[in-house]
């Protein structure tokens, strides 16, 4: 199947009186990795739960393969579509197997409560996210990127077709961010799983969205492969910062270098470590 599976059209999501996204349309291209990225507040996450049906449009759609998120059962949502929330907490005192076995509920029949397929699905994600040896800890006492790992192998033994992660490196050290990176990425390439992610760090958005959409304020400022839109304009426009984008030298992604060009005003062997910078005589 080509084209899109997910579509916005006209999407306004607001909470109570205050309207978070405005009219939104967005496309969300098959078989392609999407990165959302954008300000703090700027209405990511709910966007995301939108396209997760976790929170019902005040006006406009979302439909999945062109029939409305509303009108279709949610255990078939269940199966299609599996949303890691940017903030999950889990049940008091559960341990990382449970958790990680809960993601197969929707998949379950009620004469065959836990079959083959659902060990062998729990058993592969908690390997993929490196979490197998922490299957009988309580998730409560976990650090906040192994938990963050649970997280992400409990959606992945969801084995659904769209998978959609709020800042899913969020906790990560640097390592364990790549890999998670990697493994959405092999997601992708290997079983055709279509992926929306956000992302806070704009050179991994870069360097792992095939398709990538810069929000502000509810709305979408811009939309395509990064490339052809990462520029130190959008930068500034979105962010309010001032950036050098350039080509990476190992991929050629762009590589957003935030903060002006910048050079010492003051030798740094003339600064007098008690008083200070001398002052800099007016140019
Ligand atoms: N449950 C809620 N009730 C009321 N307002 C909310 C709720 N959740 C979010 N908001 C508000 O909606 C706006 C968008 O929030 P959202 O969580 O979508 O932002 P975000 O882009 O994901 O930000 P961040 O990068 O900080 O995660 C914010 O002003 C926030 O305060
Ligand atoms: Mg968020």
């Amino acid at each position: 199947m080509t084209g899109n599976r997910l579509t916005a059209r006209d999407l306004t999501l607001s909470y109570e009186s205050r309207t978070v996204v405005d009219g939104l349309d967005l496309e969300i291209p098959q078989g392609k990795v999407t990165v959302v990225v954008g300000p703090n507040a700027c209405g990511k996450s709910t966007l995301l739960r939108a396209l997760g049906r976790l929170l019902k449009p005040r006006r406009g759609a979302v439909l999945l393969d062109g029939v409305e998120l509303s009108r279709i059962p949610t255990k078939q949502i269940a199966r299609t579509i599996g949303l890691l929330p940017q903030t999950p907490t889990p049940p008091e005192g559960i341990t990382v197997a449970d958790l990680v076995a809960r993601g197969r509920q929707p998949h379950q029949k009620w004469w065959q409560q836990w079959s083959g397929d659902d060990e062998r699905a729990v058993t592969e994600a908690m390997e993929r996210t490196d979490v197998a040896e922490l299957a009988e800890r309580p998730v409560d006492e976990l650090s906040g990127g192994q938990r963050q790992r649970v997280w992400i192998a409990m959606a992945l033994a969801q084995d659904t077709d769209l998978l959609l992660l709020d800042e899913p490196t969020t906790y990560l050290d640097i390592a364990h961010q790549v890999e998670v990176l990697d493994l959405v990425r092999r997601l992708n390439l290997e079983r055709a799983r279509t992926v929306v992610a956000v992302l806070h760090d704009l050179n991994q958005a870069a360097r792992y969205a095939d398709h990538l959409v810069a929000m502000k304020a509810g709305r979408v400022i811009a939309q395509g492969a990064p490339r052809d839109i990462v520029t130190a304009d959008l930068v500034r426009e979105v962010f309010g910062l001032a950036s050098v984008v350039v080509p990476d030298p190992v991929t050629g992604d762009p590589l957003v270098v935030p903060g002006a060009p910048w050079r010492p005003a003051v030798n740094r062997d003339s600064v007098d470590p008690v008083k200070g910078p001398a002052a800099t005589p007016a140019d």
